[in-house]
Parts: structure tokens; sequence; C-alpha cells
């Protein structure tokens, strides 16, 4: 079987209920193989994602195939590979973010706003 370079035994989930269990996650993504570990997102910039990793990289793309738009409790998921560049873009933005909110907060007290 032909692998696509962007392959990845780890998938990135996004769209989950935030209550899902961890069970509920090893039942849904179990069902397509061995799953090494998920590694759901627990603060509020990621709750409703998760990371996902497999033991098997056709495992992990038999899940973006069959899992993207499943529904869970009226949410469809979104799934995809993991994308190293991806994920540090999104850390970047997000440690940007934090700095401006720190900048500002600074600035407030000092001006007295
Ligand atoms: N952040 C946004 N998209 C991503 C992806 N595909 N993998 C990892 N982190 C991400």
């Amino acid at each position: 079987t032909k692998i696509a370079p962007d392959m990845s035994r780890i998938i990135y989930v996004r769209n989950l209920p935030f209550k899902i269990t961890d069970d509920e996650l090893y039942d849904i993504f179990g069902k397509y193989g061995a799953v090494r570990q998920i590694r759901k997102g627990n603060t509020d910039k990621t709750r409703g994602s998760a990371f996902v990793v497999y033991e098997d990289v056709l495992d992990a793309r038999a899940a973006v195939d069959q899992l993207s738009g499943f529904n869970v409790a009226g949410r469809y998921l979104i799934v995809l590979y993991y994308n190293p560049q991806k994920a540090a873009q999104r850390q970047q933005m997000l440690a940007q973010k934090e700095e401006l909110e720190r900048i500002r907060q600074s600035y407030q007290k000092k001006s007295g706003a």
C-alpha cells in the first residue's frame, strides 16, 4: 500500500464533546487498531481536541478515513493526521497571545486604566 508523505501514526482530533471520557475515546479510536496513547486537551484553548497515537500507521489512516465526520453526541469529529508544523504554529500563536495579554495587563497597571 502506498503511504502518503503526510501520514503519521498520530492523529489530531477536534470538535470532541468537552465531557468525553478516556474510556469513550478508547472505544471510538480503538476500533481501528491498537492505540498506544491518547492525550486529551485539558486547557481552555485545547479542550475538545486530542492526539491519538496508534501502534500502526495504517490504523491511523483507517481512523482518519473513517472517523472524519463521525457523530459523537451531536458533534461531527474533525480527524487529521498530526502535523508537526501546524502544532508548532499553533503553539507559537498561543504564546504570542499570552505575551500580548501580559503586556496589556502591565500597561493597564502602569496607566491606571
Ligand atoms: N494544530 C492544527 N492542526 C494540527 C494538526 N494537523 N496536527 C497537530 N496540531 C495541529
